[in-house]
């Protein structure tokens, strides 16, 4: 073969590897030590985006590239559950001042970016300073009959409602692993394509984890709740706890099940993971 043909294979194949490993980096998430150093919640655009930390659900079976994003939960002092919001400022970045969402949370950096992926970049609800009070609302026709017959779609979540968490079941899996609940955050007068779906769960599992004196555990649990955005991260459907039966096939009756492609995610293992955020449209 003449050398200059030999020549273009060569470096054609050379880039194709190089994008192979920037694409497949952008979509499993990439190792959590080249990341430290970028964490700001916007980029220089002030849309936000770029490698980001956050903590997750694992991912454990499945085409899922990484784990589901943690929200972190509070119980005020009426018993209502809220999704902690980080703290919104304004910073000055490449000479414009740009809103950001980010605090430190149990020794975590916690971003609004976090939840960037899957189309919800564009949802009204992850801009930092929308105008939403941060509970937890039922969502209607769920796929827990319990959430279906006893509250009513809209409802603030309460504490209350889980009372029976402890032995709770619904014939899907063992009782008493956790009491699971569908809700909406920060969606307050949003379109339904524009809704933030937050999977709840209140087990003692949960309680047993924070116990254990992990600083993230104990600020982003509350009484036993632990909560995530519910989007999978493989085609962005919804999954469940405990909510198909079908789970079994993969063996994840007691953990969160993804229909569509069979991810398996465990909800009682937290874990820190990256991933590339995707940029929210334009700040006004
Ligand atoms: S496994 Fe494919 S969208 Fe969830």
């Amino acid at each position: 073969m003449p050398e200059e043909n030999d020549k273009y294979p060569e470096s054609s194949g050379r880039r194709r590897f190089v994008k192979g490993v920037v694409g497949s980096a952008s979509l499993a998430g990439i190792g959590t030590g080249a990341a430290t150093a970028i964490n700001s919640a916007t980029s220089p655009s002030g849309a936000g985006g770029g490698i980001t930390q956050f903590m997750a659900m694992e991912n454990t079976a499945g085409p899922a590239p990484r784990g589901m994003p943690q929200v972190p939960i509070e119980v005020d002092s009426e018993g209502y559950l809220k999704g902690v919001w980080p703290e919104v400022k304004t910073v000055t970045q490449q000479g414009r001042e740009v809103k950001v969402a980010e605090m430190n949370l149990g020794g975590v950096t916690y971003t609004s970016e976090w939840f960037q992926y899957c189309g919800v970049q564009t949802y009204p609800g992850v801009a930092p300073d929308a105008d939403q009070d941060n509970y937890l609302r039922y969502t209607g026709n769920s796929k827990f009959e319990w959430q279906n017959e006893e509250v009513e779609k809209g409802a603030k979540v309460h504490v209350d409602d889980f009372a029976d968490y402890e032995t709770w079941g619904n014939g899907i899996g063992s009782s008493g692993i956790g009491k699971p609940a569908m809700t909406t955050w920060r969606s307050q007068d949003v379109p339904p394509s524009g809704t933030m779906v937050v999977q709840v769960i209140r087990s003692t599992k949960v309680e047993k984890m924070a116990d254990k004196g992990d600083k993230w555990l104990q600020a982003s649990t509350d009484q036993g709740f632990i909560a995530n955005l519910n989007k999978c991260t493989h085609f962005c459907c919804v999954p469940s706890f405990k909510g198909l039966a079908g789970s079994a096939v993969a063996g994840a009756t007691d953990m969160i099940y993804c229909q569509c492609h069979q991810s398996v995610y465990d909800p009682f293992n937290i874990v820190k993971k990256s991933f590339v955020a995707l940029p929210r449209p334009e700040d006004d």
